[in-house]
């Protein structure tokens, strides 16, 4: 294979979600699925067939050829069927004792089409409602679980999603509904080294049956073992279900869960989204195009009420406060941040109908968001927010007030308060360590260290009162912080 068949094998492998799972996880996921010689075994994805290659009575789907022909020689034993997996899902007869693999992990801008409308459709049908942005895994696993015989098993990879992922709870809900016992294990250690998703596992026992509770162990790396592990908590399903059926809570103590309920629940706390509504900045469809430097907008002479200084990127923040010395630093420095703002009229200044119809204005106006609005050049959705907040950010989530009137592009949240009396309040209030730790939990890992924020999750934010919060034990919540940071690997090399 040449280097360019190589890398392109390699990216329609990344596309299909193909990273086959490490040896000792296969066999120990295996040897616990599997109890006897007779039983018959599915992977649904089985990829080069390292799970089928160990147990003789094995089928194996794969809709990579290669994939099921280098399968169907290291398990030549085995039944492969070479397709996609919904397709033949939704009209075999056959059932399973047990199923074990790891499933593809292609998100929803990816897994489009035919496949997903299958698998959507047949979930659908067995009782799983996924909404368009679930990623394959999930579905693949119910899907799978529907196969299985009355007191079947299945244990799987599964991404670190399952612990938050809004697409992970229609998931859960049918094992719960489907399963004894449903047991996740959550190994901080990456199981794939060269993946940038964390991957933990998932033990499904007594298929037909149905559980009130969930299993959930915490393991700092993978060892392998015939079984899962012997110590485990029990999650009453109602429990999971009131943390918005989310597993990633419980990686804390269960004293620092039962703390950040209990201010979650006092009357005198808010959530943010209670307090200021928090959005997306705006879209300008051409960034280069639509912010000018101080230099551009004088040269060509663009009056300055049209130009409105911007927070193009959320790097170039300040800690806290954004104010006229830090944009007048700016200024000086030539930085790009003056947005062109016109109005949705079609008389335009002479000076900006020359800039529009330059080379950067013709290119511009091609752009897909500029080319679905009227009139192209009139950027949308322009806002004075009160704060900025970083939505991807290393430590923790910065909240910076706009003292200096900018605006920003969705490269930052923008924070509008309903009641500008407590600017003050959550100003203070926002690096303390139980909001801290609201973000943490309210929030979820991106891979790389980074925590995320949509705008829904920041709605969520708890906000105690100053009372509450100057009663909080201060070292049991910087250690709740430090271990949801670990699980998501921030600060590690
Ligand atoms: C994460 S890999 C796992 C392979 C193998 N089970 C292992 O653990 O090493 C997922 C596999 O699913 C395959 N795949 C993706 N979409 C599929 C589909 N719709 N039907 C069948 N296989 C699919 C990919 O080609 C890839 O080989």
């Amino acid at each position: 294979m040449s280097g360019v068949q190589r890398a392109q094998r390699l990216a329609s492998r990344k596309e299909a979600g193909a990273y086959y799972t490490p040896d000792p996880v296969a066999a120990s996921l295996l040897s616990w699925a599997v109890h006897t010689a007779g039983d018959r075994m599915l992977d649904p994805s089985c990829g080069d067939g390292r799970f089928i290659r160990g147990h003789r009575n094995s089928v194996g789907i794969e809709q990579d050829p290669q994939a099921a022909l280098q399968a169907m020689t290291v398990a030549p034993w085995a039944l492969i069927h070479e397709g996609d997996f919904f397709a033949w899902a939704s009209n075999t007869e056959e059932r399973f004792d047990c199923a074990a693999g790891n499933p593809p992990f292609i998100r929803y801008q990816t897994f489009k089409g035919a496949v997903r409308d299958r698998a959507l459709n047949l979930c659908a049908r067995l009782g799983a409602r996924f909404s368009g942005l679930a990623s394959s895994w999930a579905p693949f696993l119910v899907a799978t679980a529907s196969l299985l015989r009355p007191g079947g098993r299945m244990a799987f990879v599964v991404p670190a999603e399952i612990g938050h992922a809004p697409y992970a709870s229609p998931l859960l809900e049918y094992l719960i509904e489907h399963f004894d016992i449903v047991h996740v294990v959550a190994v901080r250690k990456k199981l794939f080294p060269d993946l940038s998703e964390d991957c933990w596992l998932l033990y499904a026992d007594g298929f037909g049956g149905s559980t009130t509770e969930l299993r959930f162990t915490t393991v700092e790396r993978f060892s392998a073992s015939k079984r899962p592990p012997r110590t485990f908590e029990r999650i009453a399903v109602a429990e999971w279900r009131s943390w918005k059926r989310r597993l990633r809570p419980f990686l804390m103590p269960r004293a620092a869960r039962e703390l950040y309920r209990l201010v979650a629940d006092d009357t005198t706390s808010h959530r943010f989204g209670d307090l200021a509504s928090i959005g997306i900045g705006y879209v300008s469809g051409a960034n280069d195009f639509f912010h000018l430097r101080p230099s551009l907008a004088e040269k060509l002479g663009i009056p300055s009420q049209l130009l409105h200084p911007t927070v193009r990127n959320g790097r170039s923040l300040p800690p806290k406060l954004l104010n006229a010395s830090v944009v007048n630093k700016w200024v000086r420095d030539d930085e790009p941040i003056y947005l062109l703002r016109l109005p949705k009229t079609p008389d335009v200044p002479a000076p900006v109908r020359k800039y529009l119809d330059t080379e950067e204005g013709w290119t511009a106006r091609e752009a897909y968001k500029c080319r679905v609005r009227t009139p192209w050049y009139s950027v949308p959705d322009v806002q004075i927010p009160d704060f900025f907040l970083t939505y991807m950010s290393g430590r923790a989530a910065g909240l910076v007030r706009n003292s200096a009137g900018c605006t920003c592009t969705n490269s930052v949240h923008s924070v509008r308060l309903r009641d500008k009396r407590i600017l003050g309040q959550l100003y203070d209030l926002w690096d303390t360590p139980f909001v801290q730790l609201s973000c943490e939990l309210e929030g979820h890992p991106l891979g790389g260290g980074m925590l995320k924020l949509e705008p829904r999750e920041a709605t969520e934010i708890v906000l105690p009162s100053p009372m509450l919060l100057a009663e909080l034990p201060g070292i049991a919540l910087e250690d709740a912080i430090g271990t949801m940071q670990s699980w998501r690997h921030y600060g590690e090399a």
